[in-house]
């Protein structure tokens, strides 16, 4: 029995567990922001159906880089206080709890969704949602909190998610069409195909031509050959001996 009871009490710790880490802030979908992250900006799916209640709630969306050195929520802190999230999570923003009813179409978008990252100049805003930095991981979560600031329940942290990795600018091409190093190769054996084909090309035209004038020229033996038994009958008297009995055939 009292196994069965601890067994028990490890479900239930199990179960509340689940729930206590049942949701977290999520990347919006790639078919719905194509582009996402960016260098500078994240978008969130905002909390729908988080926390459900019919008294005016507002939600913080706290952001901290995956390094931060505390996960406490203050909602105090800023962009700038925190360093941009490297000492503790920061509120990008706040808003009013969405409403959960049925799903979001791409019509309400705007509504839908959260642009972490997007406020290039917020000197004088109470919540600063400013650029987040390139090629760096940072780490989101949703608190809901009544009027008078109290928290009624907060979401989990979300797995890490790493903005895009910004370029060196002298790193960068500026020749009008980037070559990469397969189309230098390409071109290079383009090149040898095209010398080889010109020089075939010439030879060809070369042989072609000798072949030509050879042609003609049986034809100017024969009629050479012709006349030529006629003449070496009447020259054979003058022949020696030894060149006329020589094994090699006289012309
Ligand atoms: C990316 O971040 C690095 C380090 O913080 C910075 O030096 C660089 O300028 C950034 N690149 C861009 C394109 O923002």
């Amino acid at each position: 029995m009292g196994a069965g009871r601890y067994l028990l009490a490890a479900l239930l710790a199990l179960l509340h567990y689940d729930l206590a880490r049942g949701v977290a802030p999520l990347l919006c979908s790639s078919t719905i922001c194509a582009i996402n992250p960016t260098l500078n900006t994240i978008i969130l799916e905002k909390p729908y159906c988080f926390y459900t209640s019919s008294s005016p709630v507002t939600v913080a969306l706290y952001v901290a880089r995956n390094s931060a050195e505390s996960n406490k929520l203050e909602l105090t802190n800023t962009y700038y206080t925190t360093d941009r999230g490297r000492s503790a999570p920061y509120v990008a923003a706040t808003f009013k709890n969405p409403v959960c009813a049925g799903d979001p179409t791409t019509a309400d978008i705007g509504e839908y969704v959260y642009r972490v990252g997007d406020n290039e100049n917020c000197f004088n805003l109470k919540f600063c949602n400013g650029p987040l930095l390139n090629n760096t991981a940072y780490r989101f979560l949703y608190a809901f909190y009544d009027t008078s600031n109290v928290l009624l329940y907060q979401s989990s942290w979300s797995a890490p998610i790493t903005t895009k990795q910004g370029k060196n600018p002298s790193s960068i091409d500026t020749w009008p069409g980037a070559r990469s190093g397969g189309m230098i190769v390409l071109t290079s054996i383009l090149s040898v195909l095209m010398f080889l084909l010109l020089a075939g090309l010439v030879a060809a035209v070369i042989t072609s031509l000798m072949t030509q004038t050879k042609e003609l020229e049986p034809t100017r033996h024969e009629s050479r050959s012709t006349h030529v038994p006629q003449k070496s009958e009447g020259a054979a008297p003058s022949l020696s001996g030894s060149e006329r009995y020589s094994t090699n055939p006289q012309p």
